[in-house]
């Protein structure tokens, strides 16, 4: 018997189960093995591509980013495994008046919240990046502290920090009873102290009047180019192309509501193709090598549920949508904070 089980093995379980563990607690997660949203994340951790406006989470997902670099250290440290994340900033395109009157207007915005932004000069703006179509550009703004992280390192390192820190994994649970801490999986009934639904789209159907939650489904592409062709994030509103350190290089995405349909559409990849080349014409000029889909995690009213439900003994962590990467971090501090104070 645990103290705590989390529902859900994606990046926002799997850091809530080790940050739980490290406070001594016994953790068991219960997922299906896999965590697609998690794995198909692009990894920006961009405050200054998502956030629109103040609330608790925009300020939340700003601190998320500055605690990345220790987040990622710490994990490296326990694990000894490799996590590609770099502070390489963003650049923000606009390509008419209107929309760089828009850009410039919401970097106002941003910036008391602590998104720092500034316009780049076009000589500038070529050395940072070269390949970019410059043609038509009617301005370019730097996000400096937006960074990027593989998603999938990051949760293979969470995965074996939290073994060695004695936590089990078990099956995917199939129903959630929010009373008496039970959960049903495939094989039997399990009991605990505390219940952490961490189950992405798939957290509202575990539990009887919990908020509902929903897949929004984004196709991305990749692309394997010269490692360091591309640094910073290049990014026209929800467009963006980043490149990892091993030179694959990922462009994203759609937002479809078609349930958890996981088929990736041709004409859907041929058009983020052509979108992302848009940009940077110099660099993808042939189509993709890979093409994959993921389910965001959203609820209705798009922020985050995290935080006890009712009385009960279920603390809901989901509804991460477009940021449950960025979030790991001030999730699981959040939750930690409260579940082992
Ligand atoms: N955070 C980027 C996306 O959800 O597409």
């Amino acid at each position: 018997v645990s103290d705590v089980i989390v529902v859900g093995g994606g990046l926002i379980g799997c850091s809530a189960a080790w940050r739980l563990a490290q406070r001594g607690r016994t953790v068991t997660i219960l997922d299906r093995g896999f965590a697609p949203a998690s794995r198909a994340g692009a990894g920006m951790l961009a405050p200054g591509g998502e956030v629109e406006g103040d609330s608790p989470w925009a300020l939340r997902s700003v601190e998320s980013r500055r605690l990345y670099p220790a987040f990622v250290e710490e994990l490296r440290e326990e694990t000894g495994l490799e996590i590609d994340f770099r502070a390489c900033g963003a650049i923000e395109l606009a390509y008419s008046e209107h929309e760089w009157t828009e850009r410039i207007a919401r970097a106002a915005a941003q910036r008391p919240l602590g998104i720092p932004a500034s316009p780049i000069a076009p000589a500038e703006l070529r050395e940072l990046a070269p390949g970019l179509d410059a043609a038509g550009l009617a301005g370019a703004m730097l996000y400096p502290e937006d960074a990027i992280v593989d998603p999938v390192q990051v949760l293979d390192a969470l995965q074996t920090a939290c073994r060695r820190r004695g936590v089990e994994f078990g099956g995917a649970a199939v129903r959630v009873d929010g009373e008496d801490g039970a959960v049903q999986t495939e094989t039997g009934v399990l009991r605990a102290e505390t219940v952490v639904l961490a189950a992405g789209a798939w957290s509202g159907d575990l539990l009887d009047g919990a908020p509902k939650s929903f897949p929004v489904k984004g196709h991305l592409i990749g692309y394997q180019l010269r490692p360091a062709s591309l640094r910073p994030i290049v990014r026209c509103g929800h467009t963006y192309i980043l490149q990892r350190s091993s030179g694959f290089t990922i462009a994203g995405s759609t937002t479809q509501r078609a349930g958890f349909d996981a088929r990736v559409d041709a004409g859907v990849v041929e058009r983020l193709h052509r979108r992302s080349r848009r940009y940077l014409p110099g660099l993808l000029k042939l189509g993709p090598d890979a093409s994959w889909v993921g389910f965001r995690p959203a609820v209705d009213g798009g922020e985050p549920r995290v935080g006890q439900y009712g009385d009960t003994r279920v603390w809901l962590a989901y509804g991460h949508y477009r940021n449950g990467i960025l979030l790991a971090p001030v999730t699981s501090r959040l939750l930690a904070d409260a579940i082992a104070k």
